[in-house]
């Protein structure tokens, strides 16, 4: 698997990684066998840029991957996060929390789930509007210098608040949803101030949350529970209007003999710059996708297919907010 550099402080990982937040958290259908089995595959094929976070769960997903990794810790680039407040009680809060005092008891508890003595990435998962950035930002530049953390990172954040955040503690990766159908990042300032900056884009949902794989035709495609059943963007006249659009984009994969999914992946993958600053991590809990999905780390797009895809989705073109309202508050700070 195809290395790549994340930020200029020395972040190498496989040009595609995996998202494990599905295997516990957020999405129906879960299978601890198969995500197990799905971790070990990924490992095989080279996919050993792993991405959770505290709040997936809360907690099962760290301890899932500490279950498999902590065996095969040298073998893996372990990426978690903290910020979405979990409470006592072990359940999040709804709010978003960047103080010191805080994420220096949630690192000690991810470490311990996780079942090693250092995160190679991690990431503050919300910015919390409360809390000077640079409180937050030393505390975290601390946990680098005690050996906690190797490199950091930020997700949703806005521009100026990527630029304060590297001006107290270098940021090596930022992420943040960028497929197909969500391409704010390419005129908000957050991809430019990346390249600026040098720091490393890492597209969260690149497969716009499964949707450009065409398997979810109806809001009844998706398990009881699933959270995209509140997601504008699978709702009614939004659903159907984002299907005429992915019925041509997927003509368009028929045409160049790759599945749907390869080719939103490809996609992603080409928006890197010279230096391949793109990394996505796409999420599945099942070897079958996985197997599937890496294929397209060797499906180069051609100018003229970059256009064509352009031309049936063009920046802006999905229907709906990618968050419901509460969560789309927490974006951007
Ligand atoms: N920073 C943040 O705030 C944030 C937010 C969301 C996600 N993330 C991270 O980003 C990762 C990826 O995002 P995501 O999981 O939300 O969305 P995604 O990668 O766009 O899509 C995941 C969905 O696509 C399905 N899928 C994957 N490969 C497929 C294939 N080849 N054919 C058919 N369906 C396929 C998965 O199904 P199965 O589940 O059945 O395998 C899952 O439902 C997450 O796992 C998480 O680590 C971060």
């Amino acid at each position: 698997m195809e290395q790549r550099t994340l930020g200029s402080q020395g972040l190498r990982v496989s040009a595609l990684g995996l998202g494990c937040m599905g295997m516990t958290f957020a999405y129906g259908g879960q299978d601890d066998t198969e995500s197990r089995a799905t971790l070990e595959r990924a490992l095989e094929l080279g996919v050993t840029f792993l991405d959770t976070a505290d709040m997936y769960g809360p907690h099962t997903n760290e301890e899932l991957l500490g279950s498999v990794l902590s065996r095969r810790r040298d073998e893996v680039t372990l990426a978690t996060k903290f910020g979405n407040e979990i409470g006592a009680d072990g359940q999040g809060t709804g709010r978003v929390n960047g103080r010191p005092d805080y994420l220096r008891g949630q690192i000690d508890g991810s470490l311990q789930r996780l079942g090693t003595d250092h995160v190679d990435l991690y990431y503050q998962h919300r910015v919390d509007p409360e809390v000077p950035i640079e409180e937050t930002w030393g505390a975290l530049g601390e946990l680098v210098e005690a050996g906690k953390v190797r490199f950091l990172g930020i997700s949703e954040a806005a521009p100026e608040t990527i630029r304060r955040a590297h001006a107290t503690a270098p940021v090596s990766a930022v992420q943040t949803e960028y497929s197909l159908f969500t391409r704010d990042v390419e005129d908000n300032g957050v991809l430019a101030t990346c390249r600026e900056l040098g720091i490393g884009f890492v597209p969260y949902s690149p497969i716009g949350r499964g949707f450009l794989a065409g398997t979810i035709r109806s809001t009844d495609d998706l398990p009881e529970g699933d959270w995209r059943r509140n997601s504008p963007r699978f709702q009614g006249e939004a659903l159907q209007a984002n299907l005429r659009v992915l019925d041509e984009v997927n003509a368009l994969a028929e045409r160049k003999g790759v599945t749907p999914t390869q080719l939103a992946l490809a996609w992603v993958l080409a928006q890197g710059s010279e230096n391949s600053d793109v990394v996505p991590i796409p999420g599945t809990k099942r070897r079958r996708y996985l197997e599937e999905n890496v294929g397209a780390v060797d499906v180069p797009l051609s100018a003229e297919e970059l256009e064509a895809i352009e031309k049936v989705a063009p920046a802006g073109v999905a229907t709906g907010e990618r968050y419901p309202a509460a969560a789309m508050k927490t974006l951007n700070h």
